[in-house]
């Protein structure tokens, strides 16, 4: 296993930071957010999920001296020809919350018959910011419901269906939601990949 004592995990948002903390844990290394250290998040201007974890993985690494791991993802909903995409945090604009961006996809499948989505994920580790990245991706496909279900998770949670469990990402506990995830899925393929190096 080539992971360091301590890494960097760059990424503001709670939701993910508790799931990629659960997903790690196994792991004999600390990981720590990057606000603890002041870093506020890098501009995603990238327009696939690679460039954007490379980005904030880099930055990460860049601001702190330290390894860093970041994630980028997505919902990808076929009917909108894959929107929103890496676009997903500020579906519904600059001021997006969890819940515009759900009451605007809502709005755009009104009547869709085709609801099929997935999660993407591309999971990235960066040794310091001018190393070669390692990547870890996952996808999970599903529906999306016509109304919230369950108040577990974040973001799209309550209207993606796990088409498995019958259940919303949102009713899944903590455990079974990384169990299935493109987070899940991205973070064992990265943990993975580090470890045959
Ligand atoms: P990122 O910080 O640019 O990677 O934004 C990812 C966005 O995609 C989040 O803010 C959510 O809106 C959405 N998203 C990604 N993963 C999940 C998930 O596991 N559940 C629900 N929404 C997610």
């Amino acid at each position: 296993m080539r992971l360091p004592e301590k890494i960097v995990m760059a990424s503001g948002n709670a939701g993910k930071l508790r799931e990629i903390e659960r997903l790690l844990e196994h792991l004999d290394v600390a990981v720590v957010p990057q606000s603890d250290f002041g870093v506020s998040d890098a501009d995603e201007t990238g327009v696939t999920f690679e460039e954007n974890a490379l980005i904030k993985a880099r930055h990460a690494a860049a601001a702190t001296g330290l390894p860093a791991i970041a994630d980028d993802s997505g919902l990808v909903v076929d009917a909108l020809d894959g929107r929103p995409g890496v676009y997903s945090a500020r579906y519904s604009g600059p001021a997006a919350t969890d819940d515009s961006n759900i009451d605007k996809l809502l709005d755009e499948l009104d009547g869709a018959e085709d609801r099929s989505a997935a999660f993407r994920c591309v999971a990235c580790y960066v040794a310091s910011a001018g190393s070669e990245p390692v990547f870890g991706k996952g996808e999970w496909c599903g529906e999306i419901l016509t109304e919230r279900r369950g108040d577990g998770g974040f973001g799209y949670d309550p209207v993606f269906l796990d088409p498995a469990t019958g259940l919303a990402s949102a009713e899944l506990s903590a455990e079974d939601k990384n169990a299935r995830s493109h987070r899940g899925q991205a973070l064992r393929a990265l943990v993975e990949a580090l470890g045959r190096d």
